[in-house]
Formats: C-alpha cells, sequence, structure tokens
C-alpha cells in the first residue's frame, strides 16, 4: 500500500501507471476518477467540476466515499498505489481509519521532489488525447505529428486545470492544504523522498529500488521479475 505525494506535475500519475504494471497492483488516482465522473456529467461531476476547474480541492467527504469503494474492490486485497491522495489531514486520519478497520498497514509514502522550472514546463507542455487519454508533452515527450495521438489519431489538447492561473492556485493548495501531510507521515515514520528531477526511466529504476528496499517484500512480486521493458508506455 503505497502513498506518492507530491505538487501537481511532478510525474505521480506517469510513475504510478509504470509502478502499477510492474507490481501488479491497482492504480488509484482520485484526479482520474474525479475527470471519469466530470465526463459523464452525473450530479457528482457536476459538483467536482467545479472545485477541480478552480483548482481547489473537492470535498473530504466526496473523496473518502469514493476511496472507500474503490479499495473494497478485490483487485485491492494485495495492495495499490495511490496517486493525488490523500491530500489533506482529515483524508490521511481517514485512511488510517479505513486500514485500521481492514487491519492492514500502510507500506509507504514516497514525496516527490521537483524543481519549479521542471513543474512548469511539465504542467505548460503537457497534452492529452481526447479519445485514448494517452499523455504527451510538448518539451518531454512530443507527439510526432502536431496535435494528433501517435496512438489513435485522436485530437491532443491541453488539460483543463493546466491553465496558468489554476496551477497557480493549485501549487498554492498544495504548498497550504497537502505539503502538511509531510510532516504527518514522517511522525510515522512512513515517508521516502525521491528527487523527481529526472528523466522518466531513471526515476522509475529509483522508485522500484526503493519501494524493494522499503517494503516487505512478501507482499510484492519478485525483485528479479521486474522486466527490464523501457519506462515508456
Ligand atoms: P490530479 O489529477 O491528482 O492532479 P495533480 O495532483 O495536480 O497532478 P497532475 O496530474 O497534474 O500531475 P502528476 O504529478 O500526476 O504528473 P504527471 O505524471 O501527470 O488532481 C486534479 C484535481 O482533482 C485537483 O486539483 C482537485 O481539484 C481534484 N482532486 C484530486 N484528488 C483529490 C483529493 N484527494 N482531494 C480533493 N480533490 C482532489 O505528469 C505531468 C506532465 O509531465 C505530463 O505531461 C508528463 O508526460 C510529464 N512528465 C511526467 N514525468 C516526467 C519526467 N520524469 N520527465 C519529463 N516529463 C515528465
Amino acid at each position: 500500500k503505497l502513498i506518492l505525494i507530491g505538487p501537481p506535475g511532478s510525474g505521480k500519475g506517469t510513475q504510478a501507471r509504470l509502478l502499477s504494471k510492474k507490481l501488479k497492483i491497482p492504480h488509484i488516482s482520485t484526479g482520474d476518477i474525479l475527470r471519469e465522473v466530470v465526463k459523464n456529467k452525473t450530479q457528482l461531476g457536476q459538483e467536482a467540476q467545479a472545485y477541480m476547474e478552480k483548482g481547489e480541492l473537492v470535498p473530504d467527504n466526496v473523496i473518502i466515499e469514493i476511496i472507500k469503494e474503490r479499495v473494497s474492490r478485490p483487485d485491492c486485497e494485495k495492495g495499490y498505489i495511490f496517486d493525488g491522495f490523500p491530500r489533506t489531514l482529515t483524508q490521511a486520519q481517514m485512511l488510517d481509519k479505513i486500514f485500521k478497520e481492514k487491519n492492514k498497514e500502510l507500506d509507504l509514502v514516497i514525496q516527490f521532489k521537483i524543481s519549479d522550472e521542471s513543474l512548469t514546463k511539465r504542467l505548460s507542455g503537457r497534452l492529452i488525447c481526447s479519445k485514448c487519454g494517452a499523455d504527451y508533452n510538448l518539451y518531454f515527450k512530443p507527439p510526432r505529428v502536431g496535435d494528433i495521438c501517435d496512438r489513435c489519431g485522436g485530437k491532443l489538447l491541453p488539460r483543463q486545470d493546466d491553465k496558468k492561473n489554476v496551477v497557480i492556485n493549485r501549487l498554492k493548495v498544495f504548498k497550504n492544504q497537502t505539503k502538511p501531510l509531510v510532516n504527518y507521515y514522517q511522525k510515522q515514520a512512513k515517508i521516502k523522498d525521491i528527487d523527481a528531477d529526472k528523466k522518466s526511466e531513471n526515476l522509475n529504476q529509483e522508485l522500484l529500488q526503493l519501494i524493494d528496499a522499503e517494503v516487505n517484500p512478501n507482499g510484492l512480486p519478485e525483485k528479479q521479475s521486474f522486466p527490464a521493458e523501457s519506462a515508456e508506455e
């Protein structure tokens, strides 16, 4: 049971997807779940959208219900990777309660540390395929042709909340509401830092080594079974 914590654009989603494939445990992104409900235009989606387009956090009670439902599914039996959750002290406390009720324990929190310069490039350069959701970046992972997805030919668009003024607010919200969780997990001696300011494949190898060193190996696949493939999806 892993938590990836870090500012918007630090690479949590990219790394969680790669780790999920290699460790064979689900990647749980509250951001992805919320974007899906927004797309489906449910009532919850409309409520969430109002917060997300301003870069504010969706209320804790909504997030906690989403998480409770998600971790109760059978694919979570062997563990999972949280990306973008918890984001407030209340969410972290609720998660501790869920673990206690299920007689489980958090294994590790990994804090992604990154320079402001890289964050700006990663967020301002991000493009998402409107059809298949594939992720591109104008600076680091450009599409082969213009704004067309290499995989499915769909149109590539910036994420709604990557607009400059919204990013400024997301960073502020991270500093004020999420950063204090570092202290919370330091007190539990559960948190390790990683330098996220490097190429995706190198970062992924370091993460695997860190997890291998810190987490009870009985809970994870054998070290030798990590495929030696490229970190690109
Ligand atoms: P969420 O979707 O969680 O957004 P975020 O935390 O702001 O994170 P991002 O997805 O922007 O960045 P990331 O760190 O995952 O980086 P990524 O890998 O994508 O949340 C969105 C909103 O939903 C929130 O603002 C809030 O409103 C709501 N919400 C979500 N969870 C909530 C919660 N728990 N409570 C309340 N509200 C919640 O990479 C970014 C870019 O960089 C990509 O283009 C990628 O290709 C590129 N890149 C990644 N790694 C590298 C690398 N190593 N080198 C070069 N480029 C890289």
